[in-house]
């Protein structure tokens, strides 16, 4: 996937604990010692690896207690909820996942915590994903993990990638009418975020932009029209129309179960479908880049996430420890491993862990 554009406007992208272990406790459930409170999404295997690796770090730092508190899987949901808490000036979650997307709005609100003078670092991280943990000039996040947008086929049905947005669909519809599978293509179609990653992605590939290189909106053009209508033009057979419903866990369940030839997802569900105990594909499904028109090139959106300290918290130190833990490389190996999610660090990418996971994927994401 080298050399895939990235769409739009998520346009590719030692702490001394010691007078932390003194504070006075303020555990909940009659704890000693510090409690901190992490939030985030978990899709797939994710909140399995976490719970993994927070028990980890309880064990090398004594006296700090972490409690996960999981918010929906869907990015706006879980954006709303953020917005309350913040609003509302509690002190937790103490540890925040956030979105690429939503540095500068939530560091301009107030409600982040500059990192700067914790000691953040962004050296040896993705760029991109780098450049979305800095505004104005300050640090906000430290990257956690990466997400490019891929096609996922069914390799019994589909042997080789489709070539073109036209072979997609018209395989897609073929496969459907034939009645091999119900559905031919998948994709995350509800009125939310994740909708307009795979309109960036679709409109990329028909060589239409968000933005032109002076900041104009351009989404309108005849490559933005062309790329709607080829989706809509979908929903005539190649694609269910529960799409129009679904996130990304509705698309992924449709896909493991054997029901679709076709599924446009994050990295996150390679990994979840391969277990044969869990998914009726397993073995029998490749990725690759979302093909484009003879206009436009493959074009993927950069999704992801970052971890950053909320304004209130009473523990930025004991929470930026946890930061750090969280966003190691032998961690963020450790997700890969466990859930497929891509490394936010360059250097992770030189494990075989990421090289054998998706294929030539990890280029495209690291550059
Ligand atoms: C994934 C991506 C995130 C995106 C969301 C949209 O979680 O990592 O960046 O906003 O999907 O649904």
């Amino acid at each position: 996937m080298r050399g895939d554009r990235i769409g739009g406007g998520r346009t590719i992208a030692a702490f001394a604990l010691g007078t932390a272990l003194g504070l006075a406790g303020c555990g909940s459930g009659g704890r000693s010692g510090t409690v901190l409170t992490i939030s985030g999404s978990a899709v797939g295997d994710e909140a399995a690896v976490l719970r993994t690796l927070l028990a980890r770090f309880e064990r090398e730092h004594p006296g700090l207690h972490v409690e996960l508190r999981e918010t929906p899987d869907a990015a706006d949901l879980r954006h709303q909820l953020y917005v309350q808490w913040l609003n509302a000036r509690v002190p937790r979650p103490d540890v925040l996942q956030i979105d690429v997307v939503w540095t500068a709005e939530l560091a301009a609100a107030g409600w982040l915590r500059p990192l700067d003078d914790l000691g953040a670092d962004l050296d040896g991280f993705v760029p991109g994903a780098a450049a979305a943990a800095r505004w104005r000039g300050r640090t906000w996040a430290i990257p956690w993990f990466v997400d490019v947008g891929l096609l996922y086929r069914r390799t019994d049905l589909a042997p080789d990638p489709p070539e073109s947005l036209a072979a997609l669909a018209g395989s897609a519809g073929r496969l459907a009418r034939s009645g091999r599978v119900a559905d031919g293509l998948v994709w995350q179609g509800a009125r939310y975020e994740g909708l307009v990653c795979v309109f960036l992605e679709i409109s990329g590939g028909f060589g239409g932009r968000i933005l032109d290189d002076d900041g104009r909106v351009v989404v309108d053009s005849d490559a933005g029209v062309r790329a709607l209508t080829w989706m809509r033009q979908l929903l005539r057979g190649a694609s269910p129309e529960a799409v129009l419903t679904w996130k990304e866990e509705q698309t992924r369940f449709a896909f493991q179960n054997g029901r679709a030839a076709f599924m446009r997802n994050w990295p996150y569900a390679y990994r979840a479908m391969a277990d044969p105990d869990r998914s009726a594909v397993a073995g029998r499904y490749a990725v690759s880049p979302l093909p484009a028109a003879p206009a436009g090139k493959p074009t993927a959106a950069l999704g992801g996430a970052l971890l950053a300290i909320n304004a209130r918290s009473r523990h930025p130190r004991e929470a930026f420890a946890l930061i750090r833990f969280l966003t190691s490389r032998d961690a963020m190996v450790e997700r890969l491993r466990a859930v497929g999610q891509l490394p936010a660090r360059v250097a992770a990418f030189d494990d075989p862990a990421v090289s054998g996971t998706l294929g030539a994927t990890p280029a495209a994401a690291r550059e």
